[in-house]
């Protein structure tokens, strides 16, 4: 993938700064061209922390979890001394995994192909049937790592080094959601909905409120529309909304009379309701394909009483989420029809998007300067 390749997908004035009243929306080209897509993946995403778990799955030394980082398996382990490790799930001999699934008790890692063992701190340890191999250094064939980081509970990786260090990126969402502690929550379940759509068209969907009252007529119900607000910081929105004061949401548990909608740059969102934390990532699987896996996290996820409150925010939350998805695969099929380049935004709507579009256009241009 050149520079070049992608400069031929990208107009002069896409790049241009316009304030939202007059300014267009991304192309459509952006959204489906392959090359655009690969850019993206190679460029971007690495140099981006990105969510992987919680915590709570790797409660002592010896845990561990798969996770897919801009299309490469991770490993991330909790070592002997109980810190936070990540590695490339790639073993140095012929490149196998060392792990497929989620486990807890493991002593060492140990490759699911032939068995190499590396320590939880990733220096290689036993090789089977190694006699008579010559000028060979095991310490030469460690593991290699990444950037691991962990923010109130939770886990999160970067490939290289990341643009923005992770306490600049999450500044001041602990302080704006207080007394909600996320500190307090537990990992519950794990959700995945594969999309037919861009990863950019999920996020911009998200971004906005706009769409609410036609996509999700019984969601329109519960939040004050009218009080729904939109804040803008450096990496990251807010959408915030109260309830309406006559409005059922025991779902949620007590203390949810407002609801916090982050999204944080370019493909997490953390969706905050009284002691109910829902983290959403975005994942990029090809130009007109995501995933968006949502992480139920709850104070309480042993209690009888819990369980059933749970279950129903599970439910639903499902059907606005295939609400979504379902529109977002139109918009998809929009995108790609050649019957529309850009658009425009809402001032009043779509704030989130205009700002989510200028931190993808600031990176872009700051890429192909550097190109
Ligand atoms: S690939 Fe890992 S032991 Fe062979
Ligand atoms: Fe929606």
């Amino acid at each position: 993938m050149t520079i070049a390749t992608v400069r031929a997908l990208i107009e002069p004035h896409d790049l241009e700064r316009h304030p939202l009243a007059r300014a267009h929306t991304l192309p459509a080209q952006w959204y489906v061209a392959s090359d655009f897509y690969a850019f993206e993946l190679s460029h971007l995403f690495p140099r981006c922390w990105q969510y992987v778990g919680h915590c709570s799955q790797l409660p002592s030394p010896g845990c561990y979890l798969v996770a897919d980082v801009a299309g490469r398996s991770v490993v991330v382990v909790r070592d002997q001394g109980g810190a936070l490790r990540a590695f490339h799930n790639v073993c140095r001999h012929r490149a196998g995994p060392l792990a497929t699934r989620n486990g807890c008790g493991a002593r060492v890692l140990q490759c699911q192909y032939h068995g190499w063992t590396y320590t939880l701190e990733g220096h290689l340890r036993g090789i089977p049937h190694w006699d008579r191999v010559d000028l060979f250094d095991r310490r030469d064939y460690g593991l290699l790592p990444l950037f691991v980081e962990e923010w109130e509970g939770l886990i999160f990786v970067s490939l290289e080094q990341p643009l923005v260090s992770l306490s600049e990126l999450l500044a001041g969402i602990r302080e704006r959601i207080a007394p909600t502690d996320l500190r307090r929550l537990h990992f519950h379940t794990r959700v995945v909905y594969p999309i037919a759509c861009n990863w950019k068209a999920y996020v911009d969907n998200y971004l906005e409120g706009y769409h609410v009252p036609i996509v999700h007529p019984e969601l329109n119900k519960v939040l004050d529309y009218t009080r729904y607000v939109t804040e803008t910081y450096r990496y990251y929105s807010l959408q915030y909304s109260p309830f309406r004061a006559d409005s059922d949401t025991s779902t949620y548990g007590q203390n949810a009379h407002e609801a916090f909608y982050y999204f944080i740059f370019p493909n997490m969102m953390l969706n905050i309701v009284g002691s109910r934390l829902q983290v959403n990532l975005v994942q990029p699987l090809a130009a007109e394909r995501c995933e968006v896996i949502f992480d139920y996290c709850y104070e309480d996820v042993c209690s009888e009483a819990a369980q059933a409150q749970i279950a129903a925010d599970i439910t639903y939350s499902d059907t606005v989420q295939r609400e979504d998805g379902e529109i977002c695969e139109w918009v998809q099929r929009g995108l790609r029809s050649g019957a529309y380049r850009t658009g425009r935004y809402s001032v009043e709507r779509e704030e989130g998007v205009y700002h989510f579009h200028e931190l993808l256009r600031d990176w872009l241009r700051i890429e192909l300067a550097e190109g």
